[in-house]
């Protein structure tokens, strides 16, 4: 039962609103309650109302079953552009990533990994001497903006790559509408470039512009476009989320220091900390027929919001699934979907977590927070999950 002065989770749940910072403080008291009381809740927020799927075993059903549940509205708001893969169903969406699957496997990506550290050994550079950093905007942020535009556009010209970088970096800072349309541009430009002059170089651009689907088609402009779109929307916010968060644990606690030092923490210390943060809260299905759902009747054409950040903290899969458990090995979370619309970037989003951590730890140790504690640190509301700006003080190595 809440006190008078907190929020009634109960109260909340019938008009939770994703977007909304009130609610966004209280997430997971909301997702408690519903997972323990109506699982796949109506929320009447942000118009027309959709169905939050709340319990780990129907996320997993959901995700399962593109047949019933369809990716068509898989943006929790109406997107003006094309998102495919991501809101793509079979037969197309299975095409499509295996034209994009061989570019994001580990050893493929391992090539960019010297640009990668460069890269982070670089930014850290800029502050170190400061012996303080808002570690979002001035580290993980460009870090991520960086090492994607470098994977999506693989521009040899060095200033034209700079360019790209700052355009993508501006995204990867602050999301807001001119940047991602500036972006959109220079995806377009580059996308047109390979078109007119085809190039032999495995990468992103060629896979798009040259392979084929759905018996041998090629993709259309609209799906070109798409591909560059989703990858941008999909590689920025979330992976600047799962180091951001990372960094905010390892500052709350110094214990956790030596267990980011040792080597082996990749393997399985960092899905732990990626289930318990869950870098992408939610993203939507849509019903393509009447269904039930953990009791709940679901229209055929209503919205379903799937939330990996409830499933990941659901007791019933992973005990003490509100806390950090490192010892006891656990396996299926959800962050970064399950089924077919698996995440592409797995791959790249773990490579960039372990570049960012091993030059970051190189330099620094002891990070404190610069002013006020755990509880101050601002986190932003939506589908990216991590905090906004980590103001810290560290000594060095
Ligand atoms: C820790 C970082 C990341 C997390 C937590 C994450 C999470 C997710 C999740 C939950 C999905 C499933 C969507 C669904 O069920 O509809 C997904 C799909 C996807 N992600 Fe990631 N992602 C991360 C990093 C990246 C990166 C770095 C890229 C850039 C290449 C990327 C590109 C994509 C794409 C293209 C899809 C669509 C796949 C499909 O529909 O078949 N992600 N991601």
């Amino acid at each position: 039962m809440s006190s008078p002065l907190e929020p009634d989770p109960a109260a909340i749940l019938g008009h939770f609103n994703l977007f909304d910072p009130e609610h966004e403080k209280i997430k997971w008291a909301v997702f408690q309650h519903a997972r323990q009381s109506c699982p796949v809740a109506h929320t009447s927020a942000d118009g027309g109302g959709q169905y939050m799927v709340t319990r780990y075993e129907d996320v997993r059903r959901v995700l399962e079953d593109p047949e019933t549940f369809s990716s068509t509205g898989v943006a929790p708001r109406p997107s003006p552009v094309t998102l495919n893969p991501l809101d793509a169903d079979p037969p197309f969406h299975p095409d499509l990533r295996k034209i994009l699957n061989p570019l994001f496997s580990r050893s493929f990506l391992m090539k960019f990994e010297p640009q990668m550290r460069k890269s982070a050994a670089d930014l850290v550079d800029g502050w170190i001497d400061r012996g303080r950093v808002e570690l979002i905007s001035e580290y993980v942020a460009p870090f991520v903006g960086t090492v994607l535009a470098q994977i999506a556009f693989d521009e040899q010209d060095a200033s034209k790559m700079e360019r790209a970088i700052d355009i993508v970096t501006a995204v990867a800072l602050e999301a807001s509408d001119e940047a991602f349309f500036t972006l959109a541009v220079l995806a377009g430009e580059y996308i047109a470039a390979r078109e007119d002059h085809p190039v032999q170089r495995n990468d992103v651009l060629n896979a798009i512009t040259t392979g084929t689907v759905l018996g041998g088609r090629p993709l259309t402009e609209d799906e070109r476009l798409g591909v560059m779109t989703v990858l941008f929307l999909g590689g920025l916010d979330t992976t600047r989320g799962a180091i951001g968060s990372i960094a905010y644990h390892l500052t709350r606690d110094p214990r956790l220091e030596p267990r980011l030092r040792d080597p082996k923490w990749i393997r399985q210390d960092m899905d732990e900390f990626i289930r318990l943060e869950s870098p992408v809260g939610c993203l939507g299905r849509t019903a393509t027929r009447d269904v039930e759902l953990a009791g709940t009747e679901i229209k055929k054409g209503e919205q379903l919001l799937v939330r990996y950040d409830s499933a990941n903290r659901d007791p019933a899969k992973f005990p003490d699934a509100d806390e950090l458990v490192f010892d006891t090995p656990r396996s299926g979370h959800a962050a970064f979907g399950l089924g077919i619309h698996r995440c592409l970037g797995a791959h790249l989003a773990r490579i960039q977590i372990t570049v960012a951590f091993d030059e970051l730890l190189k330099r620094v140790t002891a990070l404190r927070f610069a002013s006020g504690g755990p509880d101050d640190v601002p986190w932003a509301p939506g589908i990216a999950n991590g905090p906004e700006r980590l103001d810290l003080t560290f000594d060095l190595v």
